[in-house]
């Protein structure tokens, strides 16, 4: 069971209960500024796709407001946190262990913030990668993630993703993971992305 005191140096924050409030705030304490501001966006991106597939839009946006808020970590922190645990890395969260912050905000959002919800957490645990046969919920949550970016003005790939979107949520997956793939826009290329395209490749032909 993950505690926030595992880590001494966290700044925590009082839990309203209002999931947004409390995500933002826990952010926004330990100087995570621009995550703090892009949640609320990626949460408002996934409500809009919710809509628009006939998904559920509660769930879409909790699990966007929890997918980012291990971001209170430090990389060193959440290579530790998976080492103790015994997870199997790939070599892309050996590299760079901030890949890690999916699995372990997924981790935050059961101990910490009390979801249960198997579909948010699968959708949280998935959403810098994606993964073979995802949920409706596992590509909202990575495409929202991907539209409502962290960086400043609009994504290169916004257009080619809106466009896809038109035929489906696995379309615009793929056609993101493609642009990234060839564009270079990732740190290093993470095995389960790698298989979510493949499968992805044969589920949109
Ligand atoms: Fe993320
Ligand atoms: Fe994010």
């Amino acid at each position: 069971m993950l505690r926030l005191s595992d880590w001494p140096e966290i700044k925590e924050v009082p839990f309203s209960g209002d999931l947004e409030t409390d995500a933002v705030a826990l952010l926004a304490a330990n100087g995570k500024t621009v995550t703090a501001a892009h949640t609320p966006a990626v949460a408002r991106k996934s409500e809009a796709l919710a809509r628009r597939f006939g998904l559920d839009q509660v769930r879409a946006s909790r699990a966007a407001l929890l997918h980012d808020v291990s971001g209170v970590l430090k990389p060193r922190e959440m290579l530790d946190y998976a080492l103790l645990r015994g997870w199997s890395l790939d070599e892309a969260e050996r590299r760079h262990p901030v890949l890690l912050h999916q699995r372990i905000s997924a981790d935050f959002a059961k101990d910490l913030f009390g979801v249960n919800d198997a579909i948010i957490l699968s959708a949280i645990a998935c959403h810098t990668t994606l993964r073979v046969n995802p949920s409706d919920y596992d590509m909202l949550l990575f495409l929202a993630d991907k539209l409502a970016w962290d960086r400043a003005g609009v994504p290169p790939f916004e257009a080619a993703v809106t466009k896809a979107l038109d035929r489906s949520l696995a379309r615009a997956s793929l056609v993101y993971i493609d642009y990234a793939l060839n564009n270079g826009m990732l740190l290093f290329p993470h095995g389960q992305l790698n298989q979510a395209k493949a499968w992805l490749e044969t589920a949109c032909s």
